[in-house]
């Protein structure tokens, strides 16, 4: 289908991103409620919110591009008004074509004619087709992507297959989940048939929402023999977002097996114990601390959800380039390098469920430290703390912390 001259049948406006100028539905001629959500009601979704997960893609895949040291492929089968891959055919060195692509035909057209605005006709296809349906045509050995970047509209489940089959051997996926209610224990039954496991509503949920997405990434990965690494992670305001590269081989899809298992959480007392294993056999669902019955997540990916090497390489693109979002995407990178173990403590929630007033995270850091547990702080949450402390500990130092002074 020829777009030359497409001209948009609804309010458009030029907007910058990175380094690349693309039209965008003009988004305040779209809401007439101030409480409606603008991106879903334009003809075309744009969403200007994404503009931090749009920039850490670009970097991650320039890391990735880095690592491989060889020109890369790069598929966006959902990609809108076409922003993202064009920011990657842009801003990353190193990609020599783009497939980008959308089932609707307005964003097929716009997305065309930015990709002819951008002077990219050369370098970047532009297809109106179902996403399984672009995948699956690449999915023959040397037709296959070096990265595909599914960013849907909620659960990227119904891409997983064809995505992980249009993938070289090493290539990279990245996954946008933004059904959090699903993936945060709000809607259990949901999770377990889209992720195949079980999510819990505790302070950490985005954690489990990570590893519940790269869970069902691994298993669905090891029906073809394919093993997957996470290499980095995130949490957005509204989403959870996974970059994962894979390699093939039964070995390799066995070892990633063997990264699933469950998470036991006690509400009333914090403990927190995780059990590997893709069958949950014989363990016991009553808290060692209190008696309590225990609640149980999974299966989920309980191996790492961030390399620190990799968030090395992520860094040393930020330093390159002049990011909006730079500063932001420092300070997550920092706490993200050291975001290995599972969960972590919410000083505030905590202090809520115990009837405490609430200390600084500093002064509960200082406090962990005294006592010879050492401490990281998360991104997924400012009043987060991870710690190999016992829960019991953690709650003793609050209400020391808390307990007013006594004089005389
Ligand atoms: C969240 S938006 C994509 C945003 C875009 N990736 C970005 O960064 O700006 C999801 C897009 O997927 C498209 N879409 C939904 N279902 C699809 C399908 N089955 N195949 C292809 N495109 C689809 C929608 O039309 C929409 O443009
Ligand atoms: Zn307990």
């Amino acid at each position: 289908m020829t777009v030359n001259g497409y001209q948009p049948g609804f309010p458009v406006e030029i907007i910058q991103e990175g380094k690349v100028k693309v039209l965008v539905p003009r988004l305040r001629d779209f809401v007439r409620q101030p409480c409606e959500y603008a991106p879903s009601k334009a003809p075309v979704f744009y969403n200007p919110v994404m503009e931090l997960n749009r920039d850490i893609a670009v970097l991650v895949v320039q890391a990735y591009q880095r690592l491989a040291d060889r020109n890369i492929t790069v598929s966006e089968p959902l990609t809108g008004c076409g922003l993202r891959g064009i920011r990657f055919a842009t801003e990353v060195s190193g990609v020599e074509n783009t497939v980008i692509g959308d089932i609707n035909e307005n964003a097929f057209k716009l997305a065309n004619r930015n990709v002819q605005m951008n002077g990219l006709v050369k370098s970047i296809t532009v297809e109106n087709r179902e996403a399984n349906l672009a995948l699956a045509i690449h999915s023959a050995p040397r037709m296959r992507f070096d990265v595909v970047d599914i960013d849907p509209f909620g659960s990227p489940v119904p891409f997983l297959d064809s995505a992980i089959r249009a993938l070289k051997n090493r290539g990279l996926l990245a996954l946008t989940a933004t059904d959090m209610a699903s993936l945060c224990g709000v809607h259990p039954k949901a999770c377990l048939r889209k992720y195949g496991g079980k999510s819990l509503r505790t302070e950490y949920c985005h954690e489990l929402a990570i590893r519940l997405l790269s869970g069902c990434f691994a298993v669905a990965a090891a029906k073809y023999g394919i093993g997957v690494k996470v290499v980095f992670s995130h949490r957005g305001e509204h989403y959870v977002r996974v970059y994962a590269t894979i390699e093939y081989g039964a070995r390799s899809a066995d070892l990633s097996l063997e990264e699933m298992g469950y998470v036991f959480h006690c509400f009333n007392c914090f403990h927190r114990e995780t059990v590997r294993g893709s069958l949950l056999l014989g363990h016991s669902q009553t808290c060692l601390e209190c008696g309590s019955k225990l609640g149980v997540a999974g299966p989920m990916w309980l191996g790492k959800i961030s390399d620190r090497d990799f968030c090395g390489l992520i860094e040393q693109e930020v330093e390159k380039r002049k990011l909006k979002s730079a500063r932001k995407i420092e300070s997550m990178l920092t706490l993200i390098r050291n975001e290995s173990d599972v969960g972590y403590y919410v000083v505030d929630e905590m202090c809520d469920l115990l009837g405490l007033p609430v200390p600084s995270v500093g002064k509960v850091v200082e406090a962990l430290e005294k006592q010879g547990f050492g401490s990281n702080l998360t991104h997924f949450n400012s009043r987060g703390i991870r710690s190999k402390a016992p829960a019991h500990v953690f709650a003793k130092i609050l209400k020391e912390l808390t307990s007013p002074v006594r004089s005389g």
